[in-house]
């Protein structure tokens, strides 16, 4: 089986910028309309899920009909929108443009594999649609992570095997569909602790040549 490392796969959402902070205050200010009580502890639950999934997590086991449900998610992402008007290519987290830059240096494929159905309007504002030849989103499939079908749909259009790609993940649900898959995987943060092939407590940490001996084909 061809293991030699031919790309890399990136989340987006706490791997190339940090937007969690935009989703947090957007949950949260549905969640004080609707009187939901909802923290930034219960944030970090929402993290690499879904928009949907989100919901269900935010609103704890409280039932809503399928048309409230559609009218919450649409609100929300109108609050998320909003703050992405501030976003810049400032935003991009440290250490994220010389990996990107040095992995392309060295013929490497880069993909994107976001849950979000705003991925594309993110990477426009931090001046980064061009820099991958896949991008894989919320539209791309229907199974959310921690199925493997989005990552699986990214090696593809890069036409290489998972054996062959890293991803690149900040969210528990994120390495768990990379692992799935049968990809070599990079955990960031705490939330990825100990899951992951390799780990780092930020991007900025990362040492791409490292990641390489210690993955593929070594
Ligand atoms: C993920 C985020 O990337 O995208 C989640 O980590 C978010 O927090 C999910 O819920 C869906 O995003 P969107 O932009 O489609 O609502
Ligand atoms: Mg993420």
């Amino acid at each position: 089986m061809p293991s030699g490392i031919r790309a890399l796969i990136f989340d987006l959402d706490g791997v190339i910028t940090d937007t969690a902070e935009f989703h947090y205050r957007s949950w949260k200010r549905l969640a004080d309309e609707e009187g939901i009580p909802f923290t930034r502890e219960d944030n970090e639950a929402l993290r690499g899920v879904s928009r949907r999934e989100s919901l269900n997590r935010m609103l704890k086991g409280r039932s809503i009909d399928e048309e409230t449900a559609q009218a919450w998610m649409t609100r929300k992402n109108e609050y998320y929108l909003a703050h992405l008007d501030e976003l810049t290519p400032a935003h991009r987290l440290p250490g994220v443009t010389r990996l990107l830059e040095d992995a392309r240096h060295i013929g490497l494929r880069l993909g994107l594999g976001s849950a979000s159905k705003n991925a594309r309007s993110v990477l426009e504002k931090l001046a980064l649609l061009d820099a991958f030849d896949a991008l894989g989103d919320g539209f791309s499939v229907v199974n959310p992570k921690p199925a493997v079908d989005l990552f699986v749909w990214v090696a593809g259009r890069l036409a290489v095997y998972p054996q062959q790609a890293i991803v690149f993940e900040d969210a528990e649900a994120g390495i768990e569909a990379a692992r799935n898959g049968g990809f070599w995987t990079v955990g960031i943060g705490t939330a990825t602790r100990g899951l992951a092939d390799v780990h780092y407590d930020t991007m900025a940490d990362v040492k791409l040549a490292e990641v390489l001996s210690k993955v593929g084909d070594g």
